[in-house]
């Protein structure tokens, strides 16, 4: 795809899908050092049939975006924060993670580069951004790789979920996602490798996605395939599950406080039971390409559970969705830090 392509774009009508945008950072890792990277049009990765990517899965990633904003200028939602999470990732997998300043300098650079391709203000749309990490190394015992490729690519998106504000329903599934101590807290390949099946099911029997339960005892709500989940309760409680087998979403931590700081809600991180689900009113999955995606009902086993409505968002969850995309577009002031100009 070359610049002048953006011109092309249907911006209020994009999926979630993969563009080969023009530019794109790649850095390599060798020799026990990041070597200075580069931006580069070439969107094809070369390497040799044992790299640990391929057999052992070395590879970590993660999710941001760019929004344009009323005066047409592009900023970035908490990208501090992602950087840190890959670090995370990093140690999980032994790979030797990329400084956090310049994860964060490499991000500017791409979104820079394919500014043409970040959407219009009030489209709804936003850049997508990819940061990944992969070993590249050739090894057949099973050990770390001694390289590694870290890219960051990027390309427009819209809604991940289809419905948007409107509400879509999710089922819970026999299989795990991410074992109790396993690799759920990281951002790891592997985490969605093993969602793949339960997720194909569950869009097979019309839902968005799988809404996980805990691997211990299948009692305790997770997260879904692709977001986290939070629900609002009938006393006005933002809950949210706490497990050591979730990914950290930045958006449900942007949430959290929110919630408190904004909305006066009381906010916390608790067990939630599948059980349980009568005692709120309202319910979401939250994430970058989620955003806030309310979820109209949980299919379990036999049973239905329909929170504020099939068909419209309730009345909190919207003032959640007003505040935070509020804060990403730049129309609402932001917490200290939280935003941060390409
Ligand atoms: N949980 C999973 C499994 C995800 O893939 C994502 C997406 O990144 C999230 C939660 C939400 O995390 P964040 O809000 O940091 O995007
Ligand atoms: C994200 O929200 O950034 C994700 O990674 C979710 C999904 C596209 C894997």
């Amino acid at each position: 795809m070359s610049k002048a392509d953006a011109k092309n774009i249907d911006w209020k009508n994009l999926s979630f899908a993969y563009m080969d945008l023009p530019y794109r950072f790649k850095a390599l890792y060798k020799d026990g050092e990041w070597q200075d990277g580069e931006m580069t049009e070439d969107s094809t990765i070369n390497m040799n049939e044992a790299a640990t990517v391929l057999h052992y899965g070395q590879a970590d990633f993660e999710g941001m975006k760019a929004y344009r904003t009323k005066d047409g200028s592009i900023q970035l939602f908490r990208p501090d924060q992602n950087a840190h999470r890959m670090h995370n990732s990093c140690e999980r997998l032994l790979m030797p993670p990329y400084p956090e300043d310049k994860f964060v300098e490499a991000v500017k650079k791409v979104v820079k580069a394919n500014a043409d391709f970040v959407p219009p203000y009030g489209t709804g749309g936003s850049l997508y951004i990819r940061p990944l990490m992969i070993g590249l190394g050739p090894t057949i015992g099973v050990h770390p790789s001694d390289e590694y490729l870290f890219t960051v690519f990027a390309m427009p998106v819209g809604n991940y979920f289809k419905g948007g504000l409107t509400p879509t329903n999710f089922v819970t599934s026999e299989y795990d996602r991410a074992a109790h101590m396993g690799t759920g807290q990281s951002k790891v390949g592997g985490n969605y490798a093993a969602s793949l099946l339960p997720g194909d099911n569950a869009h097979k029997n019309g839902f968005s996605d799988v809404l996980y339960l805990d691997p211990l005892t299948h009692k305790k709500i997770e997260e879904v395939g692709s977001a986290n989940f939070f629900g609002i309760t009938k006393d006005n409680r933002f809950i949210t599950p706490d497990s050591p087998s979730i990914l950290p979403s930045i958006t449900k931590y942007s949430l959290l406080w929110l919630a408190e700081h904004r909305l006066n809600l009381k906010a916390e991180q608790s067990d939630v039971y599948i059980d349980d689900l009568d005692k709120f009113k309202e319910a979401g999955a939250c994430g970058t390409a989620a955003v806030i995606s309310p979820i109209g009902g949980i299919q379990h086993g036999d049973d239905f559970h329909v929170f504020y409505s099939e068909t419209e968002v309730g009345p909190l969850t919207k003032k959640l969705y007003d505040l935070l995309t509020g804060i990403q577009f730049g129309d609402v002031e932001a917490p200290e830090g939280w935003i941060q100009k390409v």
